[in-house]
């Protein structure tokens, strides 16, 4: 899968090329690049940012690079594209999995106080949030969608663990244990030690079923 992030600060995507995305990507399963909207700037000082018509705090991003830069990275519209802000819909396991399921992403990371709406309007598919507050930039919110996109695309966990854990049942996750089988005084439920495959099942099942009425009910309603 293919997502194009742009941004005004290329610099802070380095930690999507670690660990299990770095992977996935040396596999060939994702291809992700950070692209600099100020590249596309034609202001001779650079900038991409000016005051708010009708006042304010803050600054606002101009249409002209953003719109240059997203034309220029998609040319044919294949990508579904997304500005990230706390305007939009939430970020959910179920929108995380349909976002898979595109050819590509195109992600608009906004700064300051906003993007020009006209730079949204002519531009972007829809607006996403991933929750209620209000982050600095959209950067950081672009590296969760990446994170919660890219474990749903096919080859990049290893088999059924997107679908085993929290949320795709509904449920939250049950816990889990490794060697020792005694730690500071606290053992391994006998349990997952009996290598009885369906004793162990429902365990977990109850377990699961415990721990969502206790922090999550809302997840249990309907
Ligand atoms: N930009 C600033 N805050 C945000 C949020 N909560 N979600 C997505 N983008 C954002």
């Amino acid at each position: 899968m293919k997502i194009k992030i742009l941004t005004l600060f290329p610099s802070m995507f380095a930690p999507l090329h670690e660990s299990i995305l770095g992977r996935a990507e040396k596999k060939g399963l994702l291809d992700i690049e950070a692209i600099d909207i100020r590249a596309y700037t034609t202001d001779k000082h650079l900038k991409c940012d000016d005051v708010p018509f009708g006042g304010g705090a803050g600054m606002v991003m101009t249409p002209q690079p953003i719109v240059d830069a997203v034309e220029s990275v998609d040319p044919e519209r294949k990508l579904r594209r997304i500005y990230l802000s706390p305007r939009g819909r939430t970020l959910t396991a179920e929108v995380a999995r349909q976002l898979s399921r595109e050819d590509g992403l195109l992600l608009l990371c906004g700064h300051y106080e906003g993007v020009d709406q006209r730079a949204i309007d002519l531009t972007m598919d829809e607006e996403l949030s991933i929750g209620d507050y209000v982050l600095t930039g959209g950067e950081l919110a672009a590296m969760v969608v990446v994170d919660a996109v890219a474990r749903f695309v096919p080859g990049v966990l290893s088999e059924g663990s997107a679908e085993e854990e929290s949320f795709s049942a509904g449920l939250l996750e049950y816990p889990q244990y490794t060697r020792p089988q005694e730690f500071r005084g606290l053992r391994v439920p006998d349990v997952l030690l009996s290598g009885h495959h369906a004793n162990i099942e429902k365990w977990r099942a109850a377990q699961s079923a415990a721990l969502t009425q206790a922090r999550r009910p809302d997840l249990l309603k309907d």
